[in-house]
């Protein structure tokens, strides 16, 4: 197969080291990566109005920087992963994998705002009828929303010119096509080129849109990954798809902080916020076997207590397995070590298995004490006592370092009744007393057991 680039304005990018070609070739000419090159529309040399006197730049301090109001979507949970609701003009990629219930948050979403500006819902994937009765079956408010189903992006753009449409969903784009390009749909240069498009009508236009994108669990699929430059904020579904609980994380914000979690749950009637979602983790936590142990964990802006397992066993393997689910494994391996080298846990003929309950992934260094409890307790058969939790960063030297927003954490943890936290040292706040760790509560307070080093941890962990 030898393919051509078929029209002039297209040129072939290589994926691994982003060289241009006229022509497409199976090796990169540069990097001499196999199968690397794809199609994409050639970028417009276009300078826009520049004058004889060339392009002129802007005096920071007299850039107008009025921020465009935000406007609610209605769903809490929602607005504040987006930084505190949608920004008119913003594009937003709203990733996951398929059948984690993408649309049914688009279209909840979409649906009071629909009452506020022309709002437009772009499906290649469902028809109309299908749109509808989904709609009808969530019992949503809109009555003017619009819907279209094509998967062709020129129809689509004339419709939003048409229609003057101010909110567009576009579900999804792997599978929208270009004219301009020849290649399949679904095909990273289709998704692209589709997504480069849509992105200029937003800015030229001003109209914020949503693009759906599907994500296998490798997060490999031609598509998401490769469009999150191209967007203002990119929302990934985290979550296990056979439980009912889905979060929705803000990996990239232009307006708002990253990391930001809502969270919802899947039911009859589309998604739920969950208001309380610390207690919803912990849910069935409190049997006291060997291995479990509860994190304060910090997402974005709000504590969230989470369940950590771990798990360690005799291996039968010469070369014992480290798995973990929802916890770094690089983290867990440097973890393994520092229990080694400064606790004298070997765990070396055993299989090390950490799973974060729920789905989540957490992915701060806050996480390290807890898992290092999960540890000890499993590697040691002796449960964690009940209502305890922990957070801090281990250190490659076996020190417990601080972590941001310590007082939050504790004051999450006291209420939900939990009563006593590890933290380090050096995040017990000010004002309050170093607590002997077998004191019970002191007026519904938890008592802070401040460690600085793991062999504390271990120390106190056997009382
Ligand atoms: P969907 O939004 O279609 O997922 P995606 O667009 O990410 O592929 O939702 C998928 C699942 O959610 C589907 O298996 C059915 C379930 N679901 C409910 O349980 N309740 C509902 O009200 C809706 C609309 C869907
Ligand atoms: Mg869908």
């Amino acid at each position: 197969m030898n393919k051509k680039s078929s029209q002039k304005n297209t040129v072939f990018v290589c994926e691994a080291c982003g060289a241009v070609c006229a022509k497409w070739a199976g090796q990169c000419p540069d990097c001499e990566g196999w199968n690397t090159l794809s199609e994409r529309v050639r970028a417009s040399r276009k300078t826009g109005k520049s004058s004889s006197l060339g392009p002129a730049a802007h005096r920071l301090a007299d850039v107008d920087t009025k921020q465009s109001p935000r406007v609610s979507t209605g769903l809490k949970e929602l607005d504040r992963v987006l930084g505190g609701g949608l920004v008119p003009g913003s594009v937003i990629l709203l990733g996951g994998e398929p059948g984690i219930g993408k649309s049914t948050l688009a279209l909840q979403a979409v649906s009071r705002l629909s009452d506020m500006m022309p709002t437009l819902y772009l499906s290649a994937e469902e028809s109309v009828e299908q749109l509808a009765l989904r709609y009808q079956r969530l019992n949503l408010p809109a009555q003017d929303l619009q819907a279209f189903a094509t998967g062709n992006l020129e129809d689509a753009v004339a419709l939003i010119d048409r229609t003057g449409a101010r909110l567009v969903v576009v579900d999804s784009i792997q599978t929208m096509h270009t004219e301009r390009l020849d290649a399949a749909p679904g095909g990273v240069g289709q998704v692209r080129a589709c997504a480069e498009m849509l992105a200029e009508v937003a800015k030229r236009d001003q109209v914020a849109v949503l693009i759906i994108g599907h994500v296998t669990k490798e997060g490999s699929l031609a598509g998401p990954k490769t469009l999150e430059h191209l967007v203002d904020t990119v929302l990934y579904f985290e979550g296990d798809a056979t439980s009912r609980y889905r979060m929705v994380r803000a990996w990239k914000n232009r307006f708002g902080a990253v990391n930001e979690v809502g969270v919802f749950a899947m039911t009859e009637i589309g998604l739920k916020e969950v208001k309380n979602p610390s207690a919803m983790f912990l849910s069935g936590s409190h049997d006291d076997s060997p291995g479990r142990s509860v994190l304060v964990s910090q997402d974005g802006s709000r504590p969230i207590l989470l369940e950590v397992q771990a798990l360690v066993d005799q291996s039968s393997l010469g070369n014992p397995r480290r798995l973990s689910v929802g916890y770094d494994s690089v983290r867990l391996a440097m973890v393994l070590a520092i229990l080694h080298r400064h606790a004298r846990l070997g765990f070396v003929d055993q299989d090390v298995f950490i799973n974060v309950a729920g789905g989540v992934r957490v992915s701060e260094t806050a996480a390290d004490l807890a898992v290092s409890a999960a540890l000890i307790s499993s590697g040691m058969d002796t449960p964690i006592p009940s209502r305890t939790a922990f957070f801090g960063e281990l250190g490659l030297t076996g020190e417990i370092r601080p972590v941001a927003r310590g007082d939050e954490r504790i004051r999450e943890a006291e209420k939900l009744g939990f009563n006593r936290v590890f933290l380090p040292l050096s995040n017990i706040p000010k004002g309050r007393d170093l607590q002997d760790d077998k004191a019970g509560p002191v007026h519904g307070r938890a008592a802070l057991v401040g460690v600085s080093h793991i062999t504390e941890l271990q120390d106190r962990l056997r009382v």
